[in-house]
């Protein structure tokens, strides 16, 4: 398949790389508008300067591609998806689908209405321990979760000046997007309300509030809870965060990249924080691609669909909508 990639940043680089490793992924054009990227791009990764244009209008004209891999900014993704629409191609984005909630809508409903293909990378979930912890829960390992508590502690985007950094509610936005899609994902529910309380502490760096608690009510009765300090600078998690999710037959265990499982109560077999070996998975990028070829090929909507995301993409917004107006928001006022 023949592809244009968009955004030769620090992300786009990474799928370069990673897509060299396949025989069925073609870049025929880039775009790409800062010199210092384009610079950087040919120089240190030897993408040929004569394919690199400084918009998709020019790439589109100048190549004949099947799709657009996105990695460009969020504030872009939406004007990238409906040209990529407009031509008949194909896209697969980088997530957050975009970073406005109504952009998000209409670039959904516009692939849905070409009839093309428009995934979002949402990567943490084709992770192993995502993959694992699914499974478990779907073959009844602790019953049906009645909560899950997430916590992230990182010193998240500390590179002065990048988008990460100088836009409000970034480590909601960009980082906290692959958590919420991992609660969706791992429990199979879909959440009704949020409650969000977000702060920044005195030495973050960044413009925005970097620190959160958040609790989200899901119609089935499971709670979610979600706390966050995205400007730490002392002991971290990993950047899945440390799970525990609750079930009435036992618990589930993130530390560290470690899955474990507990059974512990009097009426059982004692189990305690035994490890869960993790399955064997493709890669993040291997994985979501052939996802997204597979999804092509055989007409169906592929996992991580963007109509999909935009549940994912709820929470975010949602999340955002309580902290700043100080109540609980429920999931559908966003739609
Ligand atoms: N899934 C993940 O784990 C993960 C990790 C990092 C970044 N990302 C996502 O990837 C995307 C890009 O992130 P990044 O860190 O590479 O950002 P970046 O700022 O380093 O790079 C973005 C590049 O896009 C270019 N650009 C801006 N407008 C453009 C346009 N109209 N057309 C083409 N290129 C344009 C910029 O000049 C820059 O070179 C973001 O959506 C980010 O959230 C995802």
């Amino acid at each position: 398949m023949k592809a244009i990639l968009t955004g030769l940043g620090g992300r786009g680089l990474h799928w370069l790389k990673a897509m060299k490793e396949r025989d069925d992924v073609e870049f025929v054009a880039f775009v790409e508008p800062f010199e210092g990227s384009i610079t950087r791009a040919v120089e240190q990764h030897g993408v040929p300067r004569e394919l690199i244009f400084p918009s998709l209008d020019e790439a589109i004209q100048n190549s004949s591609a099947d799709f657009v891999l996105d990695v460009t900014p969020p504030a872009v993704h939406h004007e990238i998806a409906l040209r990529a629409f407009d031509a008949g191609l194909h896209v697969i984005g980088e997530k957050p689908l975009s970073d406005d909630f109504q952009n998000a809508k209409r670039v959904a409903e516009a692939g849905a209405a070409a009839g093309l293909t428009h995934m979002v990378t949402q990567n943490y979930r084709f992770g192993a321990q995502p993959r694992t912890t699914r499974k478990a829960i779907e073959e009844g390992l602790i019953g049906a979760p009645g909560q899950c508590d997430v916590r992230f502690y990182m010193n998240w985007a500390d590179n002065p000046g990048s988008h990460y950094v100088t836009e409000p509610f970034m480590v909601i936005n960009d980082m906290m997007v692959h958590h919420f899609d991992l609660i969706r994902y791992i429990s199979g529910q879909e959440p009704a309300t949020v409650h969000a309380m977000t702060w920044n502490q005195p030495w973050g760096w960044h413009a925005g509030d970097a620190c959160h608690a958040i609790v989200f009510q899901f119609a089935s009765g499971l709670v979610a809870t979600h706390v966050a300090v995205g400007c730490a600078v002392g002991s971290r998690t990993n950047y899945n965060g440390d799970w525990r999710i609750e079930g009435p037959n036992g618990s589930i265990d993130w530390n560290m990249g470690q899955t474990s499982y507990s059974h512990l109560h009097r009426t059982q077999e004692k189990v305690d924080k035994r490890p869960l070996e993790h399955l064997e998975v493709k890669a993040g990028e291997q994985a979501m691609m052939d996802e997204f070829f597979a999804a092509i090929a055989e007409k169906r909507e592929p996992e991580c669909g963007a109509r999909d995301n935009l549940k994912s993409l709820a929470m975010v917004f949602g999340a955002i909508q309580s902290a700043k107006e100080g109540r609980v928001v429920a999931l559908d006022e966003l739609s």
